[in-house]
């Protein structure tokens, strides 16, 4: 059977789409010709990618469209919204990428409920919408038309797939996006052969990710200054982000070859797997988890150090 393929005609929604991969995701949908409907939280970035893809629509002359939406995917009805948006335009879309995300560091006693409303919210609620509001419009454009195809993308991390230390309410936010990716492609498969679902688990890429906190909202901020173990993790996660060496434009490119050949799993970094093979033999074998420094021990030292300074 014939997957979704990315060319005119065919529509995309993508969440967090002023930034990073999702902006990248916006750039090749633009030079494929397809439909656009881009939502963020940051207007201005959102601005941006809309003008950028409608002059690169227009140059491509295929005729696609692309539209955009102030959208902030922890909110049930701004993802609602979105796909109102996208029927009215363009109808059920082929593709949705749950893509927007945040990050937040530090040890997972010190986080504050507003760390884990905000994480949670943003990584896991946001998809948890995506999913409810998009996923029965799909159905439905497959039930009226047995050539149609559709294709959902969580992006979830190789978070979701580990748990290094310091970083606890993202782990537990992107485990939950695999959880839901690989139930969402079981349930799929119960009830259609004409819609599937992905999940991408990126390891460090040069993105906006380490600056999330510039997206929080106000009513989710704190007035506390941060611990050291946040500021440890935050200098680590901009170093590791800045600089990683896949670039964002390959991994898009990553995700549209994953989403035409219908493959779940898509990993920036397959030479990062040898650690979830680790964790996984753990699990099994009744293991305490390994020391997630063991390849690289000087990290583990220079952390537990600064730690334990930090608190001295
Ligand atoms: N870059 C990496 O190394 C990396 C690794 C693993 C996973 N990821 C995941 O990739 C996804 C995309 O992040 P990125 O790396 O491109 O970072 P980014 O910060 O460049 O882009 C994220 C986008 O999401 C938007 N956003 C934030 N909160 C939002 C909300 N509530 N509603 C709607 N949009 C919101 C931001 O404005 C931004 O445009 C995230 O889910 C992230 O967790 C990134």
């Amino acid at each position: 059977m014939s997957h979704v393929q990315l060319k005119p005609g065919t529509t995309m929604v993508i969440t967090g789409a002023g930034s990073g991969f999702g902006l990248e995701f916006a750039r090749l949908g633009a030079q494929r010709g397809l439909n656009l409907v881009l939502a963020d939280v940051q207007t201005d970035a959102l601005d941006a990618a809309v003008a950028e893809c409608k002059a690169a629509l227009v140059a491509g002359g295929q005729g696609g469209k692309v539209y955009g939406l102030r959208c902030d995917v922890s909110r049930r009805e701004e993802v609602k919204a979105l796909a109102n948006l996208c029927v009215e335009r363009f109808g059920a879309p082929h593709v949705l990428i749950n893509n927007a995300g945040v990050a937040h560091g530090g040890l997972i006693w010190e986080h504050t409920t507003r760390d884990w409303a905000w994480v949670l919210g943003v990584n896991l609620m946001g998809v948890v919408h995506g999913i409810r509001y998009f996923t029965q419009l799909m159905l439905d454009a497959a039930a009226q038309d047995a050539a149609w195809r559709g294709h959902i993308v969580n992006v979830a991390s190789m978070a979701g797939l580990l748990n290094s230390p310091n970083m606890g309410a993202y782990n537990v936010s992107k485990h939950a996006v695999v959880s839901m990716s690989e139930t969402l492609y079981q349930d799929l498969s119960l009830v259609t052969d004409q819609v599937h679902a992905s999940v991408l688990c990126p390891y460090f890429v040069p993105t906006g990710i380490h600056q999330s906190h510039r997206n929080r909202p106000e009513s989710l901020r704190t007035d506390a200054k941060p611990t050291p173990s946040q500021m440890i993790a935050q200098a680590m996660s901009t170093k590791a982000v800045t600089s990683g060496k896949v670039s964002a434009a390959e991994t898009a490119q990553l995700v549209f070859d994953a989403i035409e050949a219908n493959r779940f799993y898509i990993y920036t970094h397959p030479q990062a797997l040898g650690m979830v093979q680790t964790r996984l033999e753990d699990v099994v074998m009744g293991r305490n988890p390994t020391d997630p420094f063991a390849g690289k021990p000087e990290i583990g030292q220079q952390l537990r150090a600064a730690l334990r300074d930090a608190k001295a």
